[in-house]
């Protein structure tokens, strides 16, 4: 492991080697450690066992390698006794994304692409690279020998049989949300998946497909990810599945947050509820919005899953014309105004301020552009660009919360400094400690903690106030004792929990 500064990486970086001895001092001396490593290490296993090294290809932070050096690196280890060379792609303490869900798939591979021009053994690319079409792609490029995949293999550890099978519809996809895998190891627990609630969980998870159960008619009423993930699970279970769902689409929430740049991935968690839902031989019926229960009588248990309805900030003015909840702006895709006050700065409010902050416009799919964005040169040292200068909002914003705690709070713990980044180097304006007095044709009124009152000037106003539950079905359900359980953000709203509604979807499925 000679990368994302580790102490393998720690030798060979000028930023952290102070020695002035044989280990430290000239280039050939920082690597000196690593390639007495590997030699050690090839005496000691013999010729035929496989040595990766995962040299660090950008390091993304200040004190880092020269493109040349990483090449002269690369040529050493392949000396010294390495047998395949995994690529590393910045430093943990880099200010730049490199796994986050905004940065493209293989984003990374025309970096990798150079060592392999340096070196015989073979090269692989590593980082997002979580569509099995992304993966055949590089390699037919030519950018690398092998791809590399941690995060997919947790979310569907059959990537390679179904990728192999040309199955590819049915994986289900890594979307690099972090929220179960990175961001619970940072909390000091297991990983998991967002996706994927039985992944390092398997022994946990027998238990409970052990519980026995007979075939059941079950209606799922709302298709999010609550009711995709539990309508999945119980047909598995051998049960007979309806999915009602009042829209067009599957997908729920999710659909909202396809729109957020560098959230486009969580479309093919749709494609693959979908996929396997009609493979299940499940049945789906949209633009059905079940208003009457005696519906769902026939049904032997009803799982609701009707999500969220935005909650009310009920402040004065707000049903003026350039006022909006968050759901409509982003459904019916608005073109931002030139200011823009948000309402709410939970994880809705960022998303929604990277909507406007890029004016809805994706470069998810765009290596070069997303290089460009956060100011990475491969062929600088370090991978960046001396140069470079964030770009401003073209659109001025003010991001607004009562509380007075820091902004960003409830983002995710290894994603949430991508976003507070972004927000301030755009030059967004952050006010918080403060009460929402009321809206007018000129913008939003607040009050300050000691009472002083502002116009915060804006053309559009964007309400990210929080959710409620929809769950006014239950009440019905129990008054005509139909079996039924709640689940999702209809059981509870709190933001973006989507790692929650899936968990709940499946547990229920095998509990019944
Ligand atoms: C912009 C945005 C970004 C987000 N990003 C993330 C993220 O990064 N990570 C994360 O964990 N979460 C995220 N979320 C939140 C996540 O989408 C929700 O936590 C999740 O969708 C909740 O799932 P659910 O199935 O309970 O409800 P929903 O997704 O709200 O689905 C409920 C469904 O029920 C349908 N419905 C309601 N009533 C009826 C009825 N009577 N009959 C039939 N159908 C009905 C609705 O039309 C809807 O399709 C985001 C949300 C938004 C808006
Ligand atoms: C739970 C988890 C643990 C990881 N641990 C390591 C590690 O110990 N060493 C390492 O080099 N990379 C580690 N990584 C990073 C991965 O090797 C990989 O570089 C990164 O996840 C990006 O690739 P992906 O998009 O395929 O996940 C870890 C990633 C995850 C999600
Ligand atoms: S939790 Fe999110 S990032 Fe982690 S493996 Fe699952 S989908 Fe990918």
């Amino acid at each position: 492991m000679g990368s994302e500064g580790y102490l393998v990486h720690q030798f060979v970086a000028a930023r952290t080697n102070k020695r002035t001895d044989e280990w430290g001092g000239s280039f050939e001396n920082r690597i000196r450690f690593a390639l007495e490593i590997v030699r050690a290490t090839r005496e000691k296993v013999g010729k035929n066992f496989i040595i990766i090294f995962r040299i660090s290809v950008l390091d993304l932070v200040e004190g880092g390698s020269t493109p040349e050096e990483v090449l002269q690196f690369a040529r050493e280890l392949e000396k010294a006794g390495v047998t395949i060379l995994n690529s590393g792609i910045g430093w943990h303490e880099a200010r730049i994304p490199t796994i986050g869900s905004m940065v493209p798939g293989g984003a990374f591979a025309t970096v990798t692409a150079n060592l392999r021009k340096a070196v015989k053994i073979p090269i692989v690319a590593t980082n997002r690279i979580n569509l099995p079409e992304i993966g055949e792609a590089i390699l037919e490029r030519g950018e690398a020998d092998l791809v590399s995949m941690a995060r997919p293999f947790l979310a569907d550890p059959h990537f390679v049989s179904k990728a192999a099978s040309g199955r590819q519809q049915e994986i289900n996809t890594c979307i690099a949300c972090n929220q179960a895998c990175l961001d619970q190891i940072f909390q000091g627990k297991r990983a998991s998946c967002l996706v994927n609630p039985q992944a390092c969980e398997e022994k946990e998870w027998q238990d409970k497909f052990s519980v026995p159960t007979t075939k059941k008619k079950i209606a799922i009423v709302g298709a999010g990810p609550a009711g995709l993930s539990s309508a999945i699970a119980f047909l598995e279970r051998g049960h007979d599945v309806t999915v009602f769902e009042k829209s067009t689409v599957l997908g729920g929430q999710f659909n909202l947050a396809t729109l957020i740049p560098g959230k486009s991935d969580y479309k093919e968690s749709i494609r693959y509820w979908k996929t396997r839902i009609e493979l299940l031989g499940g049945q789906i019926i949209l633009n059905h919005a079940i208003q009457d229960v005696n519906e769902l009588k026939n049904f032997d248990h009803v799982i609701l899953s009707s999500g969220v309805t935005p909650r009310d900030p009920k402040i004065p003015g707000q049903e003026l014309p350039h006022v909006f909840a968050y759901d409509k702006y982003l459904r019916e895709q608005m073109k931002p105004g030139k200011k823009v006050a948000i309402i709410g700065a939970g994880g809705i409010g960022f998303d929604v301020a990277t909507y406007v902050l890029f004016a809805g416009k994706h470069f998810d799919d765009n290596a070069v552009e997303f290089m460009h964005h956060w100011g990475i040169d491969p062929t600088k040292k370090s991978g960046l660009d001396p140069t470079f200068k964030a770009a401003r909002s073209p659109t001025e914003i003010t991001l607004l919360q009562r509380s007075d705690r820091a902004f960003g709070k409830t983002l995710g713990k290894t994603t949430g400094w991508v976003h507070r980044a972004e927000m301030k180097r755009s030059g967004v304006k952050m006010v918080g400690g403060i009460q929402y007095e009321k809206i007018t044709a000129e913008g939003l009124w607040i009050i300050h903690a000691d009472q002083r009152k502002e116009l915060i000037e804006a053309d559009q106003i964007i309400l990210c106030t929080g959710q409620l539950s929809e769950n006014s079905l239950a009440t019905k359900l129990t008054a005509a004792s139909i079996p039924h359980t709640v689940i999702g953000g209809a059981k509870l709203a709190s933001e973006i929990d989507a790692k929650r509604a899936i968990r709940d979807g499946i547990e229920i499925a095998f509990s019944l």
